[in-house]
């Protein structure tokens, strides 16, 4: 038997699958399992108000979590799914409570990734709806885009017959966008890869810019973190981990994590060049942010909140 049915046998026996997708690592169980859900946020050490995300096999799966299904939502997942998008729908009776932190919303997503995309079929044939999965790191800190970073981070704390299956590097490297989707227009919640012109241009509708009063955990002010303390567009000082696109020297003393020649590669290579920081024993890493939209608009916020310690 390979390791893929395995690991769908595993989550249907109420096990823990650490998982490969293309944005970050997630750490799985079957989303109609309270006991399993409560094992994940056991494992993260993340507070329970804190919804899940659904992850589903494909786009058809949508109705058996969300009650209503905007035409736009359609839209968007007809476009970018599989891909690095979460949508928020209003939740149907099977996302209970335990997965959607008591919101009557609920978060899906089809990854865009082969081993995930197996994991999800093959669950799907066991009977399996959704696999629930926030990404694979202790609550608060950097996203793991290895399977080794997610055995590094949560190791200690999976049981036997949990499972982590590796599926190389996370090409995105930073976690989807989430987009609300339950008003007139589609709402931003979390920017990501999947941008506010591919969202425009996919719905031909405007954004929603108003403020959201959801709560979302990615959204807390300290969050993203490694332990050692991050700070931005500053001189660094000797002995500084630093980080910047190529095109920016080195300051004297200061100690190269990554030189990404594009945003995509920044994103890629970003939350691994903060675990090396922590490995090098830096207790200062230096980031000069890319400017400009699109996906750097992802990356400063991710940044703005690893460089937060308060
Ligand atoms: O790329 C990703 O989204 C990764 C991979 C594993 O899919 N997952 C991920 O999960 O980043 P997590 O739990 O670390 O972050 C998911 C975010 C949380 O901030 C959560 O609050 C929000 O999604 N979320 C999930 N369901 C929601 C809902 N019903 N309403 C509002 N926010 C929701
Ligand atoms: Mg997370």
């Amino acid at each position: 038997m390979n390791e893929i049915s395995s690991a769908a046998k595993a989550l249907v026996a109420g096990k823990l699958v650490a998982f490969p997708t293309e944005t970050v690592y997630g750490l799985g169980a079957n989303a109609e399992s309270e006991s399993a859900v409560a094992r994940v946020y056991k494992t993260k050490g993340r507070p329970a108000d804190h919804p899940l995300i659904v992850h589903i096999a494909s786009q058809d799966q949508m109705t058996n979590w969300a009650s209503t299904v905007p035409e736009y939502a359609i839209a968007l997942a007809e476009a970018y799914w599989p891909g690095p998008m979460t949508l928020i729908l209003e939740r149907s009776k099977l996302a209970n409570d335990f997965v959607t932190g008591n919101q009557n919303s609920v978060g899906l997503r089809v990854p865009n990734h082969p081993v995930a995309l197996e994991l999800l079929k093959a669950f799907t044939e066991l009977g399996g709806k959704g696999i629930a999965a926030p990404s694979a790191n202790r609550f608060g800190k950097v996203s793991p885009t290895t399977a080794k970073a997610v055995s590094d981070e949560l190791g200690e704390f999976m049981e036997p017959g949990d499972m982590i299956l590796d599926g190389g590097f996370s090409e995105v490297g930073i976690e989807s966008t989430i987009i609300d989707c339950r008003g007139d227009a589609p709402k931003i919640l979390r920017p990501g890869s999947i941008t506010i012109e591919m969202i425009e241009k996919a719905t031909n509708l405007s954004l929603d810019e108003t403020e959201s009063t959801l709560r979302v955990s990615g959204a807390l002010d300290n969050h993203y973190s490694p332990k050692a303390q991050v700070l931005l567009d500053q001189p660094p000082l000797i002995g500084d981990g630093f980080i910047a696109m190529a095109n920016v020297e080195t300051p004297e003393g200061a100690i190269r994590l990554a030189s990404p020649q594009t945003l995509d590669e920044f994103a890629r290579v970003l939350y691994q060049s903060l675990r090396d920081a922590d490995s090098q024993l830096l207790t200062r890493v230096v980031v000069w942010q890319p400017i400009g939209n699109g996906l750097a608009i992802a990356i400063r916020d991710r940044l703005r909140r690893a460089s937060n310690k308060g």
